[in-house]
């Protein structure tokens, strides 16, 4: 991001959304009807089953169209691969990314492939939206309620699977969360009416809610015991499990969260880099249960409030235990 504010600032009347409120997608008026929703996202393996990595890579790059409130259409693979490895690993990849894309409704309608010195997948993707109705970061209110649909933990997890820490089954379940869609919390929070939204990636629950509350221009309180973790998740960050994205994340946190009575561990528990994570929302106090129980009902069970917003203070967040 810091590279970017370098160049010089791309305008159009028909650019809804462009890079200055770091959304999820772009978005552009195409007519008064039609808005294009376009994003990129690919990255190294995250799991060593390369079906699974097609199915979280193509999910995380879904997500950011899920993000914004819109619909899917059709996306290009983007992919790295050595060209010393098997062939019929990166056809894996691909079949875990059709599979996803096929559960979107999203055409893969074609993509590119180079050589390189690691796999990496991921997709661009178009979406569309009714211009007007997109979701962005932007439009927190003082009163809202915070919203989470994925517990939190996939970077520790995947880290401790890696140093061979983590049961089979911890796995294949952490494997099933990241690998599933936002596309029914989607769904849901446009159904309902939400005053915005992200999804929760590599910045962590903290730096994707600071980036909300600094676009919104309000402040956030965090409960922590309401956060929800993936099972296991507190014995590995206590056994020293914490990606350096993680770290990093929590060590640039300082300014804009006030920590008081949270300790180191917690921190990094909130600040855990996550790969394909759930959906941060932000909705009317009065609309919040409703769209808890419509969430519960179309398979986003896990689903709970996690704060609420402020108006601006000193801190972007405050932390309660
Ligand atoms: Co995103
Ligand atoms: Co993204």
């Amino acid at each position: 991001m810091q590279v970017l504010s370098k160049l010089p600032v791309m305008t159009d009347p028909n650019l809804l959304v462009g890079l200055e409120t770091g959304d999820d997608a772009a978005v552009y008026k195409l007519s008064e009807d039609i808005g294009l929703v376009f994003t990129v996202d690919f990255f190294p393996p995250v799991v060593d089953d390369p079906f699974s990595f097609g199915q979280i890579a193509a999910s995380n790059a879904l997500s950011d169209v899920y993000a914004m409130g819109a619909r899917p259409l059709f996306a290009l693979n983007i992919v790295g691969f050595p060209a010393e490895l098997p062939k019929d690993i990166l056809g894996e990849i691909l079949k875990g990314g059709y599979s996803k894309a096929q559960e979107a409704k999203c055409l893969i309608a074609g993509g590119h492939t180079i050589d390189d010195k690691e796999p990496k997948y991921g997709m661009a993707v178009l979406g569309i939206v009714k211009p007007g109705e997109e979701v962005t970061k932007s439009g927190s209110k003082p009163g809202d309620k915070l919203i989470l649909t994925k517990p939190l933990g996939t970077g520790i997890i995947t880290t401790a699977a890696k140093q061979g820490q983590c049961s089979p089954e911890l796995i294949s379940s952490t494997i099933e969360l990241m690998a599933t869609l936002n596309s029914n919390a989607s769904k849901c929070m446009v159904e309902i009416g939400v005053n915005a939204a992200t999804d929760v990636t590599g910045f962590g629950l903290i730096g994707h809610l600071c980036s909300m509350m600094k676009e919104s221009g309000t402040s956030a309180t965090i409960q922590l015991s309401s956060v929800p973790a993936i099972e296991g998740v507190w014995k590995h960050i206590s056994d020293g499990m914490i990606p350096g994205g993680s770290r990093r994340n929590a060590e640039s946190s300082y300014q804009r969260v006030d920590w008081t009575n949270i300790n180191l561990e917690q921190q990094l528990f909130l600040c855990d880099a996550q790969t394909s994570g759930g959906l941060l929302i932000s909705v009317d106090k009065e609309k919040s249960d409703t769209l808890i129980n419509d969430l519960h009902n179309n398979g986003c069970e896990h689903s709970v409030i996690i704060g609420e917003v402020k108006n601006h203070t000193d801190h972007l967040i405050k932390v309660v235990p």
